[in-house]
Order: C-alpha cells, then sequence, then structure tokens
C-alpha cells in the first residue's frame, strides 16, 4: 500500500488525512496518509528517511514550507516563484520534486464560494509573509488585480521584487478609510498574516469590512477566527475561513500523486462541514 505523510509542527490537528482518504475512497484506491511531527533541526532527517523507506508523497505544513524550498532537488515554477512547497513528490534515486498548490486550492475556493470564474474585480492580501507569497500568482493568473499590504514594509518590497504587477497599496494603512479607488462589492479580503494563529486582532478599518464581496481567512479553526468575526461585526456579506482551501490544495496534490485522478470536493467539504 502506498504511503503519504504530512510534516509539521504542531501536525496533531491535521485534517490532511482525512481528507486524503476519503478522496481515495472515491476511486477505490487504498492508502496510507499519516502524521508526521519534525522540529526545525530534524525536518530533512525526517524527510529523508520518509522517502528512503519507500514514502510515495508528502505535504509540508507551517512551519517548513519554506525551508522544504531549500532541501528538494527539483522546483516547480510556481513552488520557485512562491520561494515554498507543500507538495513532495519523489523523482527516484533519491530526487525529490518540491511543488505548490496552496494558491490553486485559494483560487479554487474562491470559486466555490463565488461561483464566479474571475471571484471579484480585486483582491486585498493582507501580509506578506510565506503564506502571501504562496498564493499571489494564482490569484493574479485568474484576472484579478492583487493588491497588498502589511503591518511592515520590508517583507512587502521583498514580494514586489518577486511577483510583478502588485498593485501600490502595499503600506496603505488599513486604519485608515477606504480610498474610492476600492469599490463596494468589487473586491475580496484575504487574512494571510499569522494573526489568527494566536487569535490576535488585526487592526482594519470598518469602512474595509463593509466594501468587502468576501473576508476570507486562510487560517481555520473550528470556530469563527477573530478576523472573521470581526468581518461579521462590521457588516461584511460573507465570511470563510480556511477549510475550503485545505481541501482544495489536497486534491490537487491528489491527482500529481495519483495520475491526474481529480477528487471531487464538494463531497469532502460536505462531510468535513458535518464533522462538528
Ligand atoms: P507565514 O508563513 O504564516 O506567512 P510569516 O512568513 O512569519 O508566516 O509571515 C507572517 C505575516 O503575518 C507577516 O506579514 C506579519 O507581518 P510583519 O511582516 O509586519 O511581521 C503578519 N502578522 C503576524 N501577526 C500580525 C498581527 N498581529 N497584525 C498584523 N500582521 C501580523
Amino acid at each position: 500500500m502506498k504511503h503519504f505523510t504530512v510534516f509539521g509542527n504542531p501536525i496533531s490537528h491535521s485534517l490532511s488525512p482525512q481528507i486524503h482518504q476519503a478522496f481515495a475512497q472515491q476511486f477505490g484506491v487504498e492508502l496510507q496518509y499519516t502524521r508526521s511531527l519534525a522540529s526545525k533541526a530534524t525536518f530533512a532527517q525526517h524527510v529523508a528517511a520518509f522517502f528512503r523507506s519507500g514514502g510515495a508523497g508528502a505535504n509540508v505544513t507551517v512551519p517548513f514550507k519554506q525551508q522544504t524550498a531549500q532541501l528538494v532537488t527539483h522546483l516547480t515554477d510556481r513552488a520557485a516563484r512562491a520561494g515554498a512547497v507543500n507538495t513532495l513528490i519523489p523523482l527516484g534515486c533519491g530526487q525529490l520534486l518540491g511543488d505548490t498548490t496552496d494558491g490553486a486550492g485559494l483560487l479554487n475556493d474562491l470559486r466555490f464560494i463565488t461561483q464566479r470564474e474571475r471571484p471579484a474585480a480585486k483582491v486585498l492580501i493582507i501580509g506578506a509573509g510565506g503564506a502571501a507569497a504562496g498564493v499571489i500568482e494564482s490569484l493574479q493568473k485568474s484576472g484579478m488585480e492583487v493588491a497588498m499590504t502589511n503591518r511592515t514594509s520590508a517583507k512587502v518590497t521583498e514580494l514586489q521584487q518577486r511577483f510583478v504587477g502588485l498593485q501600490g497599496l502595499e503600506f496603505a494603512d488599513l486604519n485608515q478609510q477606504r480610498p474610492s479607488s476600492w469599490q463596494a462589492g468589487d473586491y475580496l479580503l484575504v487574512n494571510a498574516t499569522s494573526a489568527s494563529l494566536g487569535q490576535q486582532h488585526l487592526a482594519v478599518h470598518d469602512s474595509w469590512f463593509e466594501g468587502a464581496a468576501l473576508a476570507y481567512d486562510m487560517m481555520y479553526a473550528k470556530t469563527d477566527t477573530v478576523f472573521m468575526q470581526r468581518a461579521q461585526r462590521a457588516g461584511v456579506a460573507k465570511t470563510a475561513d480556511g477549510l475550503g482551501m485545505l481541501i482544495e490544495q489536497a486534491a490537487t496534490a491528489f491527482a500529481l500523486w495519483h495520475e491526474g485522478m481529480l477528487p471531487n470536493t464538494e463531497k469532502v467539504r460536505r462531510q468535513l462541514v458535518s464533522r462538528g
């Protein structure tokens, strides 16, 4: 039986094993999918040992996505630009291909939620760390105008050098009134900061929420995140957490490992939403 795993820290909460087992059932495939806890110091050894023992593929989550991009022998173009890897594919003879399916996952979830091929005219990504870097390219390719803003400027400058065409809102103070160039109903807000991890408050002026067609948090939790609750209080039309993105990025990874077999994600969404 093929063995897959997900590396992360923490990892015990990960829903990836359930998601991949549900996908496998759809195709009558039998597989083993485990969770692997690692530390920064031991991560590379864990990965090497997993593939030496015949591992068929692995996912990588927080905090190892950037480290993995440095570790593999080959990178897809999109993973190289993102500087992050969430999916590992063994190529034989100790060679490993690193890819990222996070951008495709977020875009597919935004399409699902909005029921539109181009989910909105514009999207404002809040945060400029690894999570943001992983999704910029897919959002741009969907035809949306992508802007970003961050608490501090250093990471934005770095991303601007890597991704051309990022709009000039990067240092805009989200505490200030939304400018008129951001028309109500025309844009999405995506929280790509790590603030929700620590249930931290994110300073955003109400006007940004009031005009947003959707406030999306890339984090997921059993209850609404602080960002979602804040958006709901400010009257944003729709809020979502990153569970749909998790399912969609897993589907793209599944297809990479299983000869292009693309699972039905709607079914798995229903199963996980009713998990309580
Ligand atoms: P990740 O890989 O999860 O993106 P990261 O690379 O450490 O993690 O980036 C974290 C991002 O969240 C950064 O954009 C950070 O802002 P700074 O660059 O100013 O540090 C942002 N962030 C974290 N906590 C935040 C908070 N409480 N308010 C606003 N931004 C926050």
